[in-house]
């Protein structure tokens, strides 16, 4: 007799895996209530899914770190509808916040503000007195929020330390079965998480994550961002940020602009490496690859292009048989470009080098 008919016999309750909903539009009352009753729901957001459950029951907020796998000093982003539901839980704002609330809410930067004491459990903040404030640009997100009647944790909706998911199936294929459903809302539009600002009474006016939201885009509205000091023994102020993330299980190298770079990368590698190139380049290397079977991927034109398919690409790569690796396009860095640079070389094992 095998080990799983013996399992069979001993007739345990079990946890029967669920079997994860896919929501469209015309079920939000089904996922609000999922969410009031204490399930977890995935959410479309304009930059990546989140993982709902409502900020309340502490019980849901513990089940979205198990989901999540996600070590529990990360604390958890608040996501709201509209800035008097946020309100709710803040301590006064300052000028400077208010400026960058009026001009980018919706949308994708998230701000770290001082919380009320006893408002927001500590398994969302992770014990601090700050609460990062999200309130995406997202109609059917927004609805759902509005139907709970309260804000949702909102953590991207992917297995921690993988890329963060851009469609509902991303979510599916990380979170089916331990999550009540996913309300899908297409593929996101930014690709890459917030922009995260501390605007808290006391810290550094900094940028703690970057991201769509570009520091010259924050200067403009808030004036300068503060100097930070390089203490290497400093905890990370987003302590998200400290753990490697958004990785493929295959290893990801990175090239910058030089065609000639790309063109002796090609020569040296055979056609299970896969190639993630922007517009730009991919004429040029159209002869080297012309008798190829390679996988190549077509990034587009600009940043917003190319931070709106990494995900998609670093997630494609590991469900692709034919594939062992992949060289990806790394573009100066300016400020346009931070965000994208930040998450793929958190992703990559770092530039390409022949041995
Ligand atoms: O675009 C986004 O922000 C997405 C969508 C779903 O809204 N959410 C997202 O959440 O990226 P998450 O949990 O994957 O990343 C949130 C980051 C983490 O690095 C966390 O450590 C940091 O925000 N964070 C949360 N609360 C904080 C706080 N009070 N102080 C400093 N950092 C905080
Ligand atoms: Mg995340």
């Amino acid at each position: 007799m095998t080990n799983k008919q013996t399992n069979k016999q001993t007739n345990k309750p079990t946890n029967k895996p669920k079997t994860t909903k896919l929501l469209k539009r015309e079920d939000i009352t089904d996922a609000a209530r999922a969410l009031r009753d204490g399930e977890l729901v995935a959410f479309p957001t304009e930059t990546v899914y989140g993982l709902g459950a409502v900020i309340s029951n502490e019980k849901a907020v513990k089940g979205v770190y198990a989901a999540k796998g996600r070590p529990s000093d990360n604390p958890l982003i608040m996501t709201v509808s509209d800035l008097e539901m946020a309100k709710r839980y803040l301590e006064p704002l300052s000028h400077r916040a208010e400026k960058l609330i009026k001009a980018f809410w919706p949308g994708s930067l998230t701000l770290v503000c001082d919380v009320i004491p006893g408002t927001v459990s500590d398994s969302v903040t992770s014990g601090r007195s700050t609460v990062a404030v999200r309130f995406p640009d997202d109609p059917l997100t927004t609805t759902l929020i509005k139907e709970v009647g309260e804000p949702i944790v909102g953590p991207s909706a992917n297995t921690s330390g993988k890329p963060s998911p851009t469609t509902a199936e991303h979510v599916m294929h990380d979170l089916h079965g331990k999550i009540y459903g996913v309300l899908d809302g297409g593929t996101t539009n930014v690709g890459i998480e917030s922009t995260i600002v501390d605007v808290s009474s006391g810290s550094p006016f900094a940028i703690l994550r970057p991201g769509n939201v570009t520091r010259e885009m924050i200067e403009a509205v808030a004036g300068p961002l503060d100097e930070l000091s390089v203490d290497p023994a400093a905890a990370p102020k987003a302590p998200g940020m400290k753990y490697r993330h958004y990785s493929p299980t295959k290893p990801v190298f990175t090239i910058d602009e030089r065609v000639n770079e790309w063109q002796n990368a090609i020569s040296l590698t055979d056609d299970r490496t896969a190639l993630a190139v922007p517009d730009s380049l991919l004429k040029s290397l159209a002869p080297s690859v012309a008798d190829s079977d390679r996988v190549i991927y077509q990034l587009g034109a600009t940043t917003q292009n190319w931070q709106h398919r990494l995900y998609d690409v670093l997630r494609d790569i590991d469900d692709q048989p034919t594939i062992d690796q992949l060289l990806i396009y790394l573009p100066v860095d300016n400020p346009a470009n931070e965000g994208y640079r930040n998450r793929l070389m958190k992703a990559a094992h770092g530039p390409f080098v022949k041995d």
